[in-house]
This record gives C-alpha cells, structure tokens and sequence, in this order.
C-alpha cells in the first residue's frame, strides 16, 4: 500500500521540450527524440552532462519501427553515453511512468538531474499494423486473439456506459467538440481543425457506438522534462513546476475481468493515492489533462478522479464547466483527441501542457489564475494509470 508518511525530497519540473505531434513523415523516432531532448535541455539551462540518468517511455518501438533498446538509443542520441538509461513500458502510460520512476529517483535523493522523455513513431506502418501493435498492450489470450482492439473494447464500455447512466452520443461527441478547439490554440497539436456534433455523430463507424471522430489518431511525436529537487530549482528557473503526487496503480488487463467495465479501478486508486499524496481534493484542481483516447473515456475520467458524480460524466460535460472558461477546464491541449496520441510520449505531454499552464505560457489556452493541474494518463483499458498533480508553488 501506498506510504505517505516516508521522508522525500521535493522534486521540480525545471525544463521542458516538446516536438509538433501528428504525421511526421520526414522524421525519424531518434530525430523526434532529439529535439524534444535539446529542448527541454535548453529550457532548463543545464548542460547534458549535468544529466544523471535518462528515462524514456516508449511503447513498441519493435512493433512499429523494429527497434527496441529504447532506452539505450535515447541516451546514444541526446549524446549521454555514459548515463544510465531506462525505456519505460506502459502501453499508453509510458512516459507518465517513465516520469514516475524520475520523480522516486530523485524524490529518494538518489540522483539530482533526471532526463525524463517519451516518444512514438506510429506513422511508419498501415493503419490496421498500427491497429495490431496497439492491441499487442491487450489481453493476448482472452481479447486481441479473439479479434478484439482498443476501439473494440472501449466500445463495450461505452454500451455500457450508455446503457446503465443513460449517457448520450451527443454527450460523448461534445468530448471530441470541446478538444477539437482547445487545439486550434495549440501550435503542437496534430489537428487544428474545428467540429461540430453533427461531424462526429456523421462520421465513419469505427467500433459501434465510438465514430471516427470519437477516436484520437495515430501520431508521430515526443516530449521531455528535466527533474531536479526543489532546492536546486531556483537556480535554472524563475518558474519551476513542483511534482506535488505521483501515483500509480494497476488492474487486470482484461476487460472481462473488471468488477466494472464503467469504471476504472487504477484510476480511482492512483487518484486517492494522489490526492493523499498532495494533501488536496479534486475541488482544489483548477485545470486537468485527462486520457481521452476516446470519447468516452473522458467522461469515465471525470467520475473516477471525482470531478462529478458516478455515471454523471456526461451531464458533467454538458455543464460547460470542462470547457476553457469553465471551472475546471479539461484537455486545453487538445487532449489526446485532437493534439494527437503517439503513445510513448503521451504523459509528458500531458505535463508538459500543465507546466504551460501553471506558469502562464498557455497563450489562448491559458486558464486564468491555474495554480494546481492534474495529469492522469492510462495504459490500455486501464491496466495502468498514472496521475501527476503538479503545482507552482512548494
Ligand atoms: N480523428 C480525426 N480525424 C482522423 C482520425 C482521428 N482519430 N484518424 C484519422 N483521421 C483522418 C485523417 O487525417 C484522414 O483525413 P484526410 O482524408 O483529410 O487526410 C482520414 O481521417 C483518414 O485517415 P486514415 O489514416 O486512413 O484513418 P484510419 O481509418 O486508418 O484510422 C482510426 C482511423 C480511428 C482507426 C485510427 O485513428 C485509430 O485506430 N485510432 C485509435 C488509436 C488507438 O487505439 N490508440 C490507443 C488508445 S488505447
């Protein structure tokens, strides 16, 4: 169980770095790991070799490029030879645990200067390999053997959903609605293209009831941050970002074996854990990212993590209070949705669009007076979950 009692150090985001998401023909994962790497270097005014060790997430960089030893090639490429490197494997929460493992390694007092990235070069292959190397994070024995993928099995959940709350295909399209212009705003997201309810209820049956435009893409892209502990912080930035929780917890990894397909239960253990962690409950979060890879799977966000009641995400998203304007706005980065999901660097993006926020450089994005964020990203169906709470202040 979780121990919060333990001594740790404070541990801040001082650096961050972030390539353009989307179908990124004429680059390759070293080049997208790269830039992501220098810039979030840059920002935090270091110099590589102050770096101690590396952690990246990547989810199948063996399925959709052939390369694995992920972990060696980010440290080879950001020039870091001689530092010890990790790659970070959980499914679509790699990068978050990735972060995680950086936030003990430094928390601990073990290292001080941690490279933390994730990268996805998805655009390599068709869509139905794309498809097949996504469900490879399923069950093998009980799901993707018998023909089943990520859209299948969300599907299910949202059947359900519909089914027990009486949630609405107009509830769930509003999720992509919402999205598709939190990233018009933003200059990284993989689509800056604005859409109706209509769009989504019209477009092309993927998995029924989940639609083309219910679905986030399949993106090529990456994102870093450098960690240092709080005491040393000041010295690289006048605005450093505090990691005030990190959490993570696991389920099965198959739907079947849920107590509750409406329901993950990773989520609402990282998010107890979480907020223990950081001494807040959800009414203290001012903005969120949350794992949207469907529609539905935002609306199941907001009832776990307790931003509404159980089975009232969508009403909650009707509410407005999601939206950038409303209380707690969700995904101003366009979420996964719509700033795209290479899923490797997934979770540091979603932080990295936090640090944006918490220190005021979310342009039209910005969430006026945004002091606390909260990151929660999942691994598949949820077999993992992790969630950050990040703060401006010690
Ligand atoms: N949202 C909006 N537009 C999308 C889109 C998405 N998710 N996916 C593709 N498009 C657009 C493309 O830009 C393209 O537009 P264009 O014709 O104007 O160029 C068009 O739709 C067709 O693109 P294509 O790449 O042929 O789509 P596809 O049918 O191969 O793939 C999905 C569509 C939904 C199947 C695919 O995006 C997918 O599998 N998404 C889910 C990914 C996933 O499971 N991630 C893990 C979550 S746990």
């Amino acid at each position: 169980m979780f121990e919060n009692t333990r001594p740790r150090r404070d541990v801040a985001i001082i650096g961050t770095g972030c390539t353009k998401f989307g179908e990124l023909w004429d680059k390759s994962l070293r080049d997208l790991v790269v830039e992501a790497g220098v810039k979030a270097v840059e920002d935090a005014g270091i110099y590589g070799k102050e770096l101690q060790l590396v952690v990246g997430g990547n989810m199948s960089g063996g399925l959709f490029i052939g390369q694995e030893h992920t972990g060696a090639l980010f440290a080879d490429y950001l020039g870091l030879n001689h530092v010890p490197s990790i790659r970070a494997e959980a499914a679509c929460a790699s990068s978050s645990v990735a972060l995680r493992i950086g936030y003990i390694a430094v928390a601990s007092g073990l290292y001080d200067y941690v490279a933390i990235g994730g990268a996805e070069k998805m655009t390599d292959v068709y869509g139905p390999h794309a498809t097949t190397a996504l469900a490879s994070a399923m069950d093998q024995e009980t799901e993707a053997y018998c023909g089943s993928t990520f859209p299948g099995v969300y599907a299910l959940m949202a059947k359900r959903h519909m089914h027990e709350y009486g949630t609405t295909r107009e509830q769930m399209a509003k999720v992509a609605v919402k999205n598709h212009e939190n990233a018009l705003h933003n200059p990284i997201a993989h689509f800056q293209r604005k859409i109706t309810v209509e769009d989504v209820i019209s477009s092309q049956l993927v998995a029924d009831p989940l639609r083309l435009l219910d679905c986030s893409p399949i993106s090529d892209g990456a994102a870093a941050v450098i960690l240092a502990p709080a005491d040393l912080a000041k010295k690289h930035t006048d605005s450093p970002v505090y990691i005030k929780a990190s959490a993570q917890a696991s389920d099965s990894l198959s739907l079947f074996s849920r107590r509750d397909i409406c329901t993950l239960d990773a989520t609402l253990f990282a998010a107890k854990h979480a907020y223990e962690q950081a001494k807040l409950t959800p009414k203290d979060i001012h903005v969120a990212e949350v794992h949207d890879c469907f529609t539905i799977s935002e609306l199941i966000a907001y009832e776990d993590l307790g931003l509404c009641k159980k089975g009232e995400g969508g009403k909650f998203m009707e509410s407005g209070q999601t939206l950038l304007g409303g209380n707690i706005p969700i995904n101003t980065s366009g979420g996964l949705k719509a700033k795209g999901h290479p899923v490797g660097a997934t979770g540091v993006a979603q932080v990295i669009e936090l640090v944006q926020q918490l220190t005021g450089k979310a342009g039209k994005r910005q969430v006026s007076g945004a002091e606390i964020g909260l990151a929660h990203n999942v691994g598949g169906s949820g077999a993992t979950v992790a969630i950050h709470i990040l703060s401006n202040k010690i």
